[in-house]
């Protein structure tokens, strides 16, 4: 069973601290954490959140960075998620406007993901919103980055070489593509399985994405405003260590209660693999996947090709999962 510390212990594997985050960052060595993923509060004025001016709200988002940055393992990632500012129908991406503190840590900017989502508001004087930003950065130029764990599936997994020394052979990689920086992944809302009272909750496969690529199984994850837990969930589903922090009684004991759930095997979560819902889509969804922390039986995920055989099931997919398993 995980050790859940309501303090920052070397020891534990996941640790959710209830108050403000600075002073659990305050706690945590240097150079100890190997991937920072958090959504900070917008300023706009959420139930868990007093809207200020932008110049403090600035400063008070720089003070936890930069907190961030010292905790941050030389070959780390930093991936700040965030949407729009909003000020009497004025919008203000957050992402431009808080780049420069990461600017001037000398962190270096490798994407910015677009996390693009179908539900939300609809706006009569503009173009009604359907993305937010994620930007990755790293600490150095040496950083750890592996793309297998998230691949796709190719669109055309059985299209071949039809001339040269390659003729015959699979033309795409067989484990499926690089998902690219555009993320199609719904948002939790009313009917989302993940759904709890939290009003702006990830979605566990953002998260996973990021683990699966940015850490290995045993590093630490931070999330310094981790609202109802889902990036300790998506860390301790693929062994990796949580720390994480949230303000709100409430929401702490709702990040409680899915750690819990997890550990026992009870947390539903929606399945990195599951297509975006299609009506008229001739082939069945993947179902709701029932996650669990301990190694032996845990949930494993379908890779990108067992996924494109459950899509295409014809013999070329055969002969693309042997050759996966030859350059295994
Ligand atoms: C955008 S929400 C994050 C939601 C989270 N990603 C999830 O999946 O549930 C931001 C959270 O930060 C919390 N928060 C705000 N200020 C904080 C602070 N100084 N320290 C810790 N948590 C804080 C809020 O209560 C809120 O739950």
């Amino acid at each position: 069973m995980a050790r859940i510390a309501d303090h920052f212990d070397p020891n534990a594997t996941i640790v959710l601290y209830e108050g403000n985050c600075l002073t659990l960052l305050g706690t945590i060595p240097e150079e100890t954490v190997q991937l920072v993923v958090t959504s900070p509060p917008y300023n706009i004025g959420k139930e868990y959140e007093e809207k200020s001016s932008l110049s403090a709200y600035y400063q008070s988002q720089k003070r936890v960075i930069e907190e961030c940055y010292r905790v941050l393992k030389p070959e780390g990632s930093i991936c700040w998620q965030v949407g729009n500012y909003v000020d009497n129908g004025e919008i203000l991406p957050l992402d431009i406007f808080l780049y420069p503190i990461f600017q001037e840590l000398n962190l270096q900017l490798r994407n910015r993901i677009i996390w693009h989502y179908g539900h939300g508001l609809h706006a009569t004087k503009r173009f009604s919103g359907r993305y937010e930003t994620i930007l990755w950065f790293t600490k150095t130029d040496d950083y750890y980055f592996n793309v297998d764990p998230i691949r796709v599936p190719q669109k055309y997994p059985e299209k071949k070489y039809f001339k040269g020394e390659k003729r015959g052979e699979l033309s795409c990689n067989p484990l499926g593509k690089n998902p690219t920086d555009v993320w199609d992944i719904p948002n939790v809302k009313a009917d989302h399985i993940e759904k709890t009272i939290h009003p702006a909750q990830f979605p566990v496969e953002l998260i996973e994405r990021l683990v699966l690529s940015m850490t290995k199984e045993g590093d630490w994850v931070l999330d310094p405003f981790c609202g109802s837990g889902t990036t300790q969930i998506a860390s301790m589903i693929h062994q990796r260590k949580a720390i994480g922090a949230e303000i709100e009684k409430k929401y702490v004991e709702i990040a409680r209660s899915r750690i819990m759930a997890a550990e026992k095997g009870e947390l539903r979560i929606r399945p990195m693999e599951r297509p975006i819902y299609d009506p008229s889509a001739k082939t069945p969804s993947i179902h709701p996947k029932i996650v669990h922390t301990g190694k032996s039986n845990k949930t494993v995920p379908l890779s990108p090709i067992d996924l494109n055989r459950q899509f295409k099931n014809n013999s070329v997919i055969e002969t693309s999962l042997r050759f996966a398993k030859s350059i295994r």
